[in-house]
């Protein structure tokens, strides 16, 4: 087990190009894949989450090139039936996303494949997405009603159903989105609160049938899709550790470059700003993402609440919050978080425990936290759990800490951000 140790107390100076959006590489692995022709995507996340689905893409019979010594893709798509029945069993490592949304296109392949993940993915609920998909007619096979990895899969034959998005899941929406466009008759989504909306954004760009009135999503069987040419915007979730690390040390002041600044990911800008951050945002581009700028100084933070409606807009930015609220001043409160507890790891549990191990004052709940403000942490050695986000918040927090934070267990941390280290000393300047 690799560990890495963080020297505080320190601040972030400089500026930070953020490697690409997680979320909008797998979409666009898969929207590449089914597509008829040739897709182009510049900055893709070479993280091992995405390499995870690449490869299956491939074991499927997708022609995918990257271009030696830069961050291009491209994606001879096979269009919408032309995946080919794989081999072997597709692994996808720790990523939940992969595992979910390539769920919603096997669903609508006439051939039977099997998924597998390591053991963190293995324990992740997945009967959010396969209960809907055997409504629509797959025929899906895995422990506890289809609940755990490994999961086997036979797809085709589907009609469209009525879903209520009701835990606000955009991989659980995306998944239903894939697997409707190979339905016969609408299937209609419901979200009673949005969340992230990149694959409506992709299903628009490729001209499926897909229509929004507001909350409600439908879509109808697509006869194609078309390929197209983007620049993946840099990771806000990736860029938070960073944002979040200078809003909370006096002195720091960070310049955040093509960063992705979708409206359904940016609920942490808010957030930092209500506790006294100065955050300044400038848009560069709106479509097919929104992307721009961000300038984070330091200062000193003030204690906030985050309830259920904020949650789909910040979910994997609230261990890094988790870290600024343990050096804000007043209380805090997370409520309505307990999807947390069903991420890489439980993050509640995750982060309360370590954040109490280097001085933090901060207490469980069932669905979030309640934490009172300290003006600096002790340091320690804390533990990662396999999680990338628990990882990365601990070593944010040795920004504000007397001692070092030694983070057991940072190999998880190449998921999402192969090159964290890197920026973290680039940025940093220890006082
Ligand atoms: C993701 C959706 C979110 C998020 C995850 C990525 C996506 O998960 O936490 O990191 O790309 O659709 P849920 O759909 O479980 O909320």
């Amino acid at each position: 087990m690799t560990s890495l140790t963080f020297k505080g107390p320190g601040q972030f100076l400089g500026a930070l190009v953020p490697p690409g959006d997680k979320s909008i590489s797998h979409r666009a692995l898969l929207f590449g894949a089914l597509s008829e022709g040739l897709s182009v995507y510049e900055n893709f996340l070479e993280s091992e989450d995405c390499l995870c689905l690449l490869n299956v893409l491939r074991m499927m019979g997708v022609e995918i090139e990257k271009q030696p010594g830069s961050t291009t893709v491209s994606v001879r798509g096979v269009g919408l039936g032309g995946l080919k029945p794989p081999s072997k069993e597709l692994y996808l490592g720790n990523s939940g996303t992969a595992m979910r949304l390539l769920l919603g296109v096997l669903a609508g392949q006439h051939f039977e494949a099997s998924l597998t993940g390591d053991p963190s993915l293995s324990s992740r609920p997945m009967r959010r997405v396969t209960d809907p998909l055997k409504q629509m007619g797959a025929q899906i096979k895995g422990k506890e009603n289809a609940n755990f990895a490994p999961l086997t899969i036979r797809g085709g034959n589907l009609r469209g159903i009525d879903f209520n998005n009701r835990l606000a899941s955009a991989q659980v929406k995306s998944a239903l989105l894939f697997a409707g466009m190979f339905a016969e008759g609408e299937t209609k989504i419901l979200e009673p609160v949005a969340s992230r909306d990149h694959t409506e954004r992709f299903l628009r760009a490729s001209g499926a049938k897909f229509k929004q009135d507001g909350p409600l999503l439908v879509i109808e069987k697509s006869d194609r899709l078309s390929p197209f040419q983007t620049k993946i915007p840099g990771d806000i979730s990736s860029a938070a550790f960073f944002i979040t690390g200078a809003a909370m040390t006096e002195g720091s002041n960070v310049l955040v470059k093509d960063v992705g600044l979708n409206p359904t990911r940016t609920g942490i800008l808010q957030v930092l700003k209500r506790m006294g951050a100065e955050i300044e945002v400038t848009v560069t581009q709106e479509i097919p993402e929104p992307m721009g700028e961000i300038r984070v100084k330091g200062g000193r933070l003030h204690g906030t609440e985050i309830a259920r409606e904020e949650i789909p807009a910040l979910v994997d930015e609230l261990p890094v919050l988790m870290v600024a609220m343990s050096l804000a001043e007043d209380e805090s409160l997370i409520s309505g978080a307990e999807e947390l507890r069903v991420k890489e790891t439980d993050r509640i549990r995750s982060m309360v425990h370590n954040l109490k191990r280097v001085g933090a004052s901060i207490e469980e709940l069932p669905d979030g936290c309640l934490v009172k403000g300290v003006s600096e942490l002790q340091g320690g050695v804390v533990q990662s759990f396999g999680d990338h986000r628990t990882a990365m918040s601990l070593a944010v927090a040795s920004l504000r800490s007397r001692g070092e934070i030694v983070v057991e267990g940072t190999d998880c941390i190449a998921t999402s951000y192969p090159v964290f280290e890197q920026h973290f000393s680039h940025l940093l300047k220890v006082r």
